[in-house]
């Protein structure tokens, strides 16, 4: 089996760059962000502080998460409801960087992202997929980008979808949910020491893909 570890901060690219090749190259995108949204989620609408570790501890065992493949895109569901599209507000990202802090969140999302990885090849985008998930992994790549390019993509994202959004406020919930995701004492997110670092500050959308295409190509064809 090929498992491709794809880690970084928020706003580097990694989902749209990992869907994207995933695609091209056969293997099954996991977006594991979007199962700590989904907890995120489900914490909110039961109103419960994503930051309470045994309020959010407790909800876990009526939380069943599906993700399938439709129409070569991946779909998640939380208790039988489709929340593809509803885990990508922004509210919900801070609430996943805050539940996903929690020891006992992580180890509910561990064995199912492991399990994954067993039976098909799989590129997996994350924090810890390269630290935790998956130390053995065909290829880890560090994927991150300078806060303010980060943020400018964001922005460029959120108008594009006709959503008014202000500089200032966008960079500084990336530098946020950075700090957040960077210094959690379970799986923080940091570079593991075999992955090999991909910095996109400089490089547009179609440079990123191709640089990192061909660094799974390599990896894939060295198996
Ligand atoms: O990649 P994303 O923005 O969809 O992730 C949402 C949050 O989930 C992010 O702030 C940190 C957390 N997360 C995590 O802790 N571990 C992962 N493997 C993936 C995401």
């Amino acid at each position: 089996m090929i498992s491709i570890a794809i880690d970084g901060p928020s706003g580097a690219g990694k989902s749209t760059l990992a869907r994207r090749l995933a695609a091209e190259l056969g293997y099954v995108y996991v977006d594991t962000g979007a199962m700590y949204r989904a907890i995120g989620l489900y914490a909110l609408r039961q109103g419960a502080d994503p930051a309470d570790p045994d309020a959010v501890a407790a909800l876990l065992p009526a939380i069943r998460l599906q993700l399938r493949c439709q129409a070569g895109a991946q779909r998640l569901s939380l208790n039988g409801e489709d929340v593809t599209e509803a885990v990508r507000a922004e509210q919900v990202g801070m609430a996943a960087s805050a539940v996903s802090a929690h020891p006992a969140v992580r180890a509910f999302l561990l064995e199912t992202q492991r399990g994954m990885a067993r039976s098909q090849d799989v590129l997996m985008d994350g924090r810890d997929i390269g630290t935790v998930v998956l130390p053995n992994a065909t290829l880890k790549v560090f994927l991150t980008a300078a806060p303010e390019a980060r943020a400018a993509r964001r922005l460029a994202e959120l108008r594009a979808k006709g959503e008014p959004a202000d500089p200032d406020t966008v960079l500084a919930d990336i530098l946020r949910r950075d700090e957040q995701d960077t210094h959690r004492a379970v799986a923080p997110l940091r570079q593991a020491p075999d992955a090999v670092l991909l910095d996109t500050t400089a490089l547009d959308f179609e440079q990123s893909f191709a640089a990192l295409k061909t660094l799974v190509q390599r990896a894939a064809a060295g198996q």
